[in-house]
């Protein structure tokens, strides 16, 4: 009994001081010392590489036909029509005007450097653009109901690119919907 005792004591004295040793870093600026090896040194991953072979883990790609979690495809994909007829601006009316400086801030960084600070078409790019950005003051943009213009912003149009992406919320492209019209509603038609 006492054999066991003082065993057990000497196993208690030998594990509090090995958690000294590894708690123990030697002071600032040391390395640790490692008992488990492998939970210090793994390989980095970059996120941003990216390789056909898709042999190493950071270079995988998804899974053909799946999404990521919370994802909900676009119902109006390649269908501008039926876009501008069901899409309803959820921030027309009451909430207008509260959407604006959003609407100018996110106008400002992803549309003015074609369509121009004013969206006359005339951005910073647009002169090196063979093809130039429409004029978005013209009464073929006037007409366009809020859908469309929604609906070009998240799924391109021709030679512009879709921006659901960069602009993934819904309430950022209603704000630039309405920054457009509040541009539209303070400049004679073009
Ligand atoms: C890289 C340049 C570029 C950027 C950035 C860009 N657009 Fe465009 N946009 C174009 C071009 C070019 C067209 C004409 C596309 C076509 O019909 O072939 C166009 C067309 C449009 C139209 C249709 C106008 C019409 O009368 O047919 C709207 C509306 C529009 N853009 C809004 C936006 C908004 C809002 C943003 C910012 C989220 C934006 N664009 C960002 C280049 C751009």
């Amino acid at each position: 009994m006492r054999m066991h005792f003082k065993m057990a004591l000497l196993g208690a004295i030998l594990f509090v001081g090995a958690l000294a040793l590894v708690g123990c870093n030697g002071g600032k600026n040391q390395t640790n010392i490692e008992l488990i090896q492998d939970m210090m040194d793994q390989r980095a991953l970059k996120s941003q590489k990216w390789d056909a072979l898709r042999n190493k883990p950071e270079e995988m790609v998804p899974p053909a036909h799946t999404v990521p979690i919370g994802f909900t495809p676009y119902p109006y994909h390649n269908n501008p029509l039926e876009a501008e007829a069901k899409l309803v601006n959820p921030y027309a009316g009451d909430k207008f005007q509260s959407t604006l400086k959003r609407g100018k801030d996110r106008f400002d960084i992803y549309c003015s450097p074609c369509h121009g600070f004013d969206a006359k078409g005339d951005g910073t790019v647009a002169q090196f653009m063979p093809l130039k950005p429409p004029n978005l003051m013209s009464e073929m943009t006037r007409k366009f109901k809020d859908g469309r213009i929604y609906h070009i912003i998240t799924d391109g149009q021709g030679l512009m690119q879709p921006y659901n992406t960069q602009i993934y919320k819904d309430s950022d492209r209603w704000a630039i919907v309405n920054y457009v019209r509040y541009l539209q509603s303070k400049t004679p038609v073009q």
